[in-house]
């Protein structure tokens, strides 16, 4: 009974489509327009319309530290995103992240077959085998250890072999560094406002604030990428060369490890020393702990002031430490790029996104917000000259346990982006979230960038020097 209704579905479509099409023909088409150029048409539209059959799909899996997700991207013949039922992409996560089960290498691997369950339904039976998965691990595998991540990563490798009939490759699944999830973000970001194809000087730059790491990424001239200094043995070089859809790029990125915003709180009550911090919020005194360490942290008994911890914060930057090797350096003798029109427009996303939208600057119904990095400034003179106690009722859109820290994220943001990028105060900034793309938003987030490179054999990404 099922088959025979599968059958006459198959037969009825085509024709329902061909109808549907005559349906919808102009009624006033010439005459002698004559059948044949009428059967051309039909036999036109019928073919972009079975098309879909050369949709592709790739599933990518996001190994966060708190939960893992996967993402399954549908594009078409000419790279396009495709819904995916009702929805651009399929998304979905479960708790907790694979470093959760450091000792259990199976059990991590397990943990992700109810995600894996979910992309097989939606990834069409016979064009599994064609469809990369590909898992990227970042913050929390880092962190416990070589040997333990391996342990992991190797039992989903033998998971994804076993259970799954997508196509897979030991070298799909790995723990990202921070210049790749730059350069996916970059990728995603610039793919999303179609700026894909255009001349690196249309593109925009992407700067991602991480817990861990900062990344900044922006394509620049070709003259400029032969000018990248060489980095020591071991380092990630400054430029990609990328090939994307048909189009090249020079993309500088550079991961800033331990300047994500949770690691430069570290570095920031590091630096001090002294357990009163100028950045902390009067009333507070606590534990800091990050990287299993524990920084004991309380205000000065006159409070946050925005000056003092400035000053703080600017030590922890080493703006001017080690000297710049280079012609030009961000901070931590650290290449800028040169700069150029590919940073021309920036698009900030991550924590400078949530916290100008949990101390209700932006909205949050907003993907994306126009700001500028004075607007961090002085949101951070607000925050600085607030107690706990009236925090708690000013930010309530901010969690209990960062509040003591606002006044020092919020200066952290705008030092960063003023002393640290050496961008302009005054400077126009896109701070985001999601982008608009066709009739959906999608998160800007690096799984969609590698998931653009894993669908075609001619997007390829090569470092430079
Ligand atoms: C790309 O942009 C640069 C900088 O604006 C310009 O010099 C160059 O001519 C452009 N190249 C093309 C092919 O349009
Ligand atoms: C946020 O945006 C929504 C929709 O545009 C609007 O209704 C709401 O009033 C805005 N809220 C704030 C705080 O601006």
């Amino acid at each position: 009974m099922d088959r025979y209704r599968m059958v006459v579905l198959a037969v009825s479509i085509p024709f329902l489509l061909v109808s549907f099409v005559l349906f919808l023909m102009p009624s006033d088409m010439p005459a002698n327009d004559g059948i044949l150029s009428t059967n051309r048409k039909l036999l036109a539209t019928y073919v972009v319309r079975t098309d879909s059959l050369s949709n592709r799909y790739a599933v990518i899996f996001d190994g966060g530290s708190s939960g893992s997700r996967v993402h399954a991207f549908c594009f078409d013949e000419s790279m396009a995103l495709v819904h995916i039922g009702d929805k651009i992409q399929l998304f979905e996560q479960v708790w907790p992240g694979l470093s959760s089960y450091a000792g259990d290498p199976k059990a991590a691997a397990d943990s992700l077959l109810p995600l894996l369950e979910k992309a097989e339904d939606v990834v069409p039976k016979d064009m599994q085998p064609n469809t990369p998965v590909k898992l990227g691990a970042t913050a929390g595998l880092r962190q416990i250890g070589d040997d333990a991540s391996e342990k992991i990563l190797q039992a989903v490798r033998d998971l994804l072999k076993t259970k799954s009939n997508f196509k897979t490759n030991d070298d799909w699944i790995t723990v990202l560094d921070g210049s790749q999830e730059g350069a996916y973000l970059w990728m995603a970001i610039n793919y999303l406002l179609t700026n894909i194809g255009k001349n690196y000087s249309e593109t925009v730059g992407v700067v991602d604030l991480g817990g861990g790491s900062v990344q900044m990424a922006y394509a620049i001239s070709e003259a400029d990428a032969i000018k990248a200094p060489k980095v020591n043995q071991g380092e990630d070089p400054y430029v990609k060369e990328l090939s994307l859809m048909g189009t090249k790029y020079y993309l500088y990125v550079h991961s800033y490890l331990n300047y994500g915003l949770s690691a430069a709180r570290a570095q920031i009550l590091g630096v001090a020393k002294d357990v009163e911090n100028p950045c902390i919020l009067a009333g507070y005194s606590g534990v800091y702990t990050y990287g299993g360490v524990d920084y004991k942290v309380s205000s000065p008994s006159s409070g946050s002031n925005i000056d003092e911890c400035r000053k703080e914060v600017l030590k922890a930057l080493k703006v001017n430490e080690p000297s710049c090797p280079y012609t030009e350096c961000t901070f931590g003798g650290v290449w800028n790029g040169g700069g150029g029109d590919g940073q021309k427009s920036l698009y900030v996303g991550s924590y400078f996104y949530d916290r100008a939208r949990q101390v209700g600057f932006i909205n949050a119904s907003d993907p994306v917000a126009e700001v500028r990095p004075v607007d961090f400034e002085v949101l951070a003179k607000r925050a600085c000259q607030t107690t706990l106690e009236d925090a708690k009722s000013t930010y309530p859109g901010v969690d209990d346990v960062d509040l003591p820290y606002i006044c020092m994220d919020l200066v952290y943001e705008y030092t960063l982006l003023v002393d640290g990028f050496g961008l302009e105060p005054l400077k126009d900034i896109t701070l985001v979230k999601q982008v608009v793309y066709q009739d959906s938003v999608v998160e800007a987030a690096w799984p969609l960038g590698s998931a653009i490179e894993a669908l075609s054999s001619s997007n390829t990404i090569e470092w430079m020097r």
